[in-house]
């Protein structure tokens, strides 16, 4: 009887005392967005939070703070990095900057469907930039959101040619590649980070700004914007990426949960942003925003390749890498 109240008392204080740490064990992963979260960087977030609070249990959360609440996308790398938030869903162009050879998925021209988007992201590219960014920005690849191509808006004129472009201010990420690219097109590139864009179009201080259709109907920029002119010149890939340092720390188990998690929601948002572009596009013409097509793109893209490519082989680590990438993606 003595020995049975001693191990009842045992049991009390172990679900007193233990049961509370292990609840309170739950980690809160806390995710930046440079975007909306109704935009195809949220949907990407959305769905990995909803997948990793399921398959674990409760053991995670998932906070995502959109629209740049964290800081501009830059700054999200950084602080993922040094382990001040947990990650972030960023566009590849803003991880270029600490990770100078992912540069070549900022080459202009360098995809040309959403086919290529996918072969740049997954199978042995998909493990050489994830090799790359842990080691050269100190981030680890979830998974990726495909946001289709980057097109101009402005508010000047229309844009149907290149000769259109000449005197046009353009803000343009704080990427060297982007800022050659517009130069090399005549136009006139501002470098700016992401969260003053719509204020700097507001104001007329830049004319325009290229994203892809849905990130410009999520921005709002019809509100500032009159037109829209389609190019090609930059598929935009958006990584979900958490620090390599705190991946590092999580049990092997865990690990593989977000791996997975990763992974399907970069399945999920494909799907989104393949069937949902084209309603982006209509909704920014239906809010009063001339749409057109451009007429010599292909001059666009021999200009561009001829005089941004050879720039830029030495930093992202030479012609051959160039090359390899290329014939991977079948070209
Ligand atoms: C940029 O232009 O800086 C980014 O592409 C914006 C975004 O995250 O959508």
């Amino acid at each position: 009887m003595k020995r049975f109240t001693i191990f009842s008392l045992l049991m009390f204080l172990v679900a007193v005392l233990i049961l509370p740490v292990s609840a309170s064990a739950e980690k809160t992963l806390k995710i930046g967005l440079g975007d909306p979260i109704d935009s195809d960087q949220g949907v990407l977030a959305l769905r990995f939070k909803e997948i990793v609070e399921k398959t674990s249990g409760g053991k995670y959360k998932v906070d995502i703070f959109p629209a740049g609440q964290l800081g501009d996308e830059q700054k999200m790398v950084k602080d993922s990095r040094r382990g001040s938030i947990d990650g972030a869903v960023v566009a590849v162009n803003n991880i270029t900057p600490f990770a100078k050879s992912v540069g070549i998925l900022t080459l202009p021209y360098l995809m040309q469907n959403f086919d290529d988007a996918v072969k740049a992201t997954t199978g042995e590219l998909g493990d050489k930039w994830r090799a790359v960014l842990i080691k050269e920005a100190g981030v680890h690849v979830l998974g990726w959101a495909y946001s289709n191509f980057r097109v101009l808006t402005n508010s000047k004129k229309p844009v149907k040619n290149l000769a259109d472009l000449k005197g046009l201010k353009i803000r343009v990420p704080k990427n060297a590649i982007m800022i050659e690219t517009w130069q090399a097109l005549g136009a006139e590139p501002i470098p700016m980070a992401w969260p003053e864009t719509f204020t700097a179009l507001q104001q007329k201080v830049v004319d325009g700004q290229d994203n892809p259709h849905i990130t410009n109907f999520t921005m709002k920029f019809y509100e500032v914007q009159d037109y829209t002119s389609e190019v090609h010149y930059l598929f935009s890939l958006q990584p979900l990426v958490v620090g390599e340092e705190f991946f590092q720390s999580l049990p092997a188990e865990d690990q593989a949960m977000l791996t997975r998690a990763g992974i399907e929601a970069q399945q999920f948002n494909l799907l989104f942003s393949v069937t949902k572009s084209e309603a982006a596009k209509q909704n920014m013409i239906d809010k009063g925003v001339e749409y057109m097509e451009v007429e010599d793109e292909d001059q666009w893209s021999k200009l561009a390749m001829e005089k941004v490519w050879p720039k830029f082989y030495d930093t992202v680590g030479g012609k051959a890498e160039v090359d390899n990438v290329l014939k991977a993606l079948g070209r």
